[in-house]
């Protein structure tokens, strides 16, 4: 959908003027001219296809890996029961995200690059100041927060132009703009979700909340602050109580590794599910980044097999995702899957942790963590194969 503003209206964004097939154009190129300025061993999924047999080997490898990509839109229950499937191929039909999956397939298939997923920084400050965050490192003054009703505009000239499946609404914190994860509720109903510090109650949203928590009590309010564990837990079990959705996320890094397992077990029963990933650094030799090898191996190896021996629905990563975390993926990585825009609007290179400023400090891909990009490129992976990479 393509809305173009009133002449009265001051807020601008060039992307605006753009048509969708533009605005995939210019993004792609965008994101990854960011994505090679950092590293040249960037490897781009190639999308262009020579004979019949490797159409139809990709074909048959995509319709294998459908299902794949399916799970990956927040909507099904955690341990689904046969009418959460049947209610979630019900909204997932009414809210039109086949059409919009099967849209972007086409593009893929016709060679044509577009983002499937969005993020959006609604707000550029934070009640928080937890020891790893990546978001101190690259902060401008906060002067130019968009209004809600701005937003919706962005939202309207850039997700929904852009067909996009699910929006992740971040921040900072965006619990302190609930008048604008309300505008997502209602302009991306049922294909949003808000990643959140906890620390406020939980509104009621058509979307999906993911609450982060680094550790057990005493870890994570070494990272997040003096008592915020308590206050967290009570806002989760108040919400889901009430019968509201949250998952929770975990960034494992050197302090708060060995407590993955703890977090899994006292959380497995509060939370539907829980998004594990491992931190990324922007400097060299931040001692917070978990090297590759033994430690980080064995908590992988811990985690696989909690899933395959004790519930298999509660961690969301796949086992090849984790695999995948083992070791360097970033120079692979499909960043222009994500469409993600910063607090006043403007697009980032060359992912969500980047910056819409050309000169700020960028995140080292070839040490990465991330779990959405990590996720899309093991769902993928058969397809990348099949394309041949
Ligand atoms: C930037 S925060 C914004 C949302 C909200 N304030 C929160 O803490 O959930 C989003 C997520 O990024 C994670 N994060 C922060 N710095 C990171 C880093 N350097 N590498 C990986 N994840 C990081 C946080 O732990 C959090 O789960
Ligand atoms: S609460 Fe979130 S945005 Fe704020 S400092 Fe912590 S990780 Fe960063
Ligand atoms: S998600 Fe990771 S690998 Fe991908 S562009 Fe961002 S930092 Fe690099």
């Amino acid at each position: 959908m393509n809305v173009m503003l009133q002449p009265s209206e001051q807020f601008h964004r060039e992307y605006f003027d753009w048509s969708e097939e533009e605005f995939a154009n210019r993004f792609v190129e965008k994101v990854s001219a960011g994505r090679l300025k950092q590293n040249r061993t960037y490897v781009d999924l190639k999308l262009e296809k020579k004979s019949l047999k490797q159409k139809l080997q990709a074909a048959y490898l995509d319709a294998i890996n459908l299902p794949n990509l399916v799970k990956m839109l927040p909507g099904l229950a955690a341990n689904p029961k046969p009418a959460d499937y049947v209610g979630s191929i019900y909204r997932f039909l009414k809210d039109d995200r086949a059409s919009d999956l099967f849209h972007w397939w086409k593009k893929l298939r016709q060679g044509t690059k577009t983002p499937l997923f969005g993020s959006a920084d609604i707000i550029n400050v934070c009640n928080l100041k937890c020891v790893h965050c990546y978001w101190w490192t690259t902060r401008e003054p906060t002067a130019g927060e968009l209004t809600a009703e701005q937003w919706r505009i962005v939202i309207r000239n850039s997700f929904k132009k852009m067909r996009i499946a699910n929006v992740t609404v971040v921040g900072g914190e965006p619990m302190l703009r609930k008048d604008v994860v309300q505008v997502f509720s209602e302009e991306m109903k049922n294909r949003m979700s808000v990643v959140t510090n906890g620390m406020f109650p939980l509104i009621a949203i058509k979307g999906l909340y993911f609450v982060s928590i680094d550790g057990t009590e005493e870890v994570h309010n070494s990272i997040r602050g003096p008592n915020t564990y308590a206050r967290i837990k009570k806002n989760v079990k108040t919400f889901a109580d009430a019968g509201g959705r949250v998952d929770i996320n975990m960034t494992l890094n050197t302090l708060n590794y060995q407590t993955v397992m703890d977090v899994i077990h006292e959380w497995d029963d509060i939370a539907e599910r829980i998004s594990i990933q491992f931190h990324t650094p922007f400097v060299d030799n931040d001692p917070l980044w978990l090297p590759f090898g033994d430690e980080r191996n064995k908590t992988i190896d811990s985690i696989l097999e909690y899933s395959s021996r004790q519930n298999k629905h509660f961690v969301i990563d796949s086992s090849e995702q984790l695999e995948l975390l083992r070791g360097n993926w970033g120079y692979k990585c499909p960043n222009w899957m994500i469409l993600p825009l910063d607090y006043k609007g403007n697009i980032k290179m060359p992912c969500c942790m980047g910056s819409a400023n050309e000169g700020a400090l960028q995140p080292q891909c070839d040490k990465c963590g991330i779990a959405p990009y990590s996720g899309l490129l093991a769902e993928l992976f058969p397809l990348e194969k099949a394309l041949g990479n």
